[in-house]
């Protein structure tokens, strides 16, 4: 399979271009800058701003399918440059499904659970979503681009929520960062009444892969298969790495002043990936097993 993999630099983005280098795919990176984290893979670097550069580098290498998962991440910061977030998670996201459609070509999509409120979830694939921020209207206006630009039925978008994995790819991610301040014996806050679905990236990039593979259309959940709050993945990770759980401090989310909403009780239901998919969403224990094999990898 020709894949072309947009945001190749990012955590979930250089974990899929191993995995399909892995399955021995023929593989073309995309990314910001000089390549980062993924090494003998050849290199695009683009900003997906630059929409003529973007289409034209779909038409000449014609991938059979174009994963993307770059975007504007910072949550936070989406919320600060609206603007920024609106480039990156819509017009990007169309200028890939425009170009897609003249190449033929099959678009995975990653998305995020925060096109959900977080009022009442776990959500299923068939849940309506109702974005609140910046970030989670901007995701999910690009999900709406790709259903309405891609060709019918060569379009899946994956959903994902809290991915971490190590070494961490760029910034650091609630995984890492949970490691690498409790291996200090420093505290954590966490909140107690945040619900999510922790996703180990390279569970997220084998299902991704699954998914381009078998060029499998409509919506799927692409995350791990546990819905916990934050305190109970804190404590889970403790016991896995031998930390102090008294480490951990529960806090709740009305006591932080967060610049753009989070959804409290979120979580995705991955009844029809399981179904589907030969890599399986990952059950939180074995998920952080993994996650504490990576960890002692790259320390031993
Ligand atoms: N991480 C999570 O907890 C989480 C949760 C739910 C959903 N997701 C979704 O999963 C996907 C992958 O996220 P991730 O965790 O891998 O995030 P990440 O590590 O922040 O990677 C995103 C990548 O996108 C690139 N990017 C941002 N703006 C761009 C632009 N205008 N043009 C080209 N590239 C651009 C970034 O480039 P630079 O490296 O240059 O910044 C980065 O490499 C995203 O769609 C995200 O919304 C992530």
């Amino acid at each position: 399979m020709r894949a072309l993999v947009v945001g190749a630099n990012g955590l979930v983005g250089s974990r899929l271009v191993a995995e399909l280098l892995r399955r021995e795919h023929r593989v073309t990176a995309m990314g910001r800058g000089p390549v980062r984290v993924t090494s003998k893979v050849p290199w695009v670097s683009l900003d997906l701003s630059e929409a003529e550069r973007v289409t034209m580098t779909i038409e000449v290498t014609k991938p059979e399918v174009i994963i993307n998962c770059a975007a504007m991440t910072d949550v936070d910061g989406c919320e600060r440059e609206p603007a920024k977030a609106w480039t990156a998670n819509v017009e990007g996201v169309a200028t890939l499904s425009r170009a897609a459609r003249v190449a033929g070509s099959h678009v995975v999509h990653v998305s995020t659970d925060y096109v959900f409120d977080g009022d009442a979830g776990p959500y299923d694939v068939d849940a309506l979503p109702n974005p609140r921020g910046v970030y989670a209207l901007s995701k999910h206006a690009g999900e709406a681009a790709v259903r309405a630009l891609c060709e019918k039925d060569r379009w899946a978008i994956a959903r994902t929520a809290v991915v971490y994995g190590w070494p961490a790819a760029g910034q650091k991610n609630f995984g890492s960062w949970l490691v690498d301040t409790l291996s200090k014996g420093q505290t954590v806050k966490l909140f107690e009444d945040q619900w999510v679905s922790p996703s180990l990236a390279l569970n997220v990039a084998q299902m991704l892969a699954d998914l381009a593979e078998k060029a499998l259309p409509g919506i799927w959940h692409t995350c791990g298969a546990s819905v916990v709050d934050r305190v109970t993945f804190g404590k889970k990770l403790c016991e896995r790495f031998g930390f102090d759980a008294a480490l951990i401090q529960p806090s709740r989310m009305a006591d932080v002043k967060l610049l753009s909403p989070r959804p409290a009780k979120s979580g995705l239901v991955v009844t029809r990936t399981a179904e589907a998919l030969a890599h399986q969403p990952l059950a939180l224990d074995e998920s952080l097993e993994r996650f504490h094999d990576e960890f002692r990898k790259v320390s031993t």
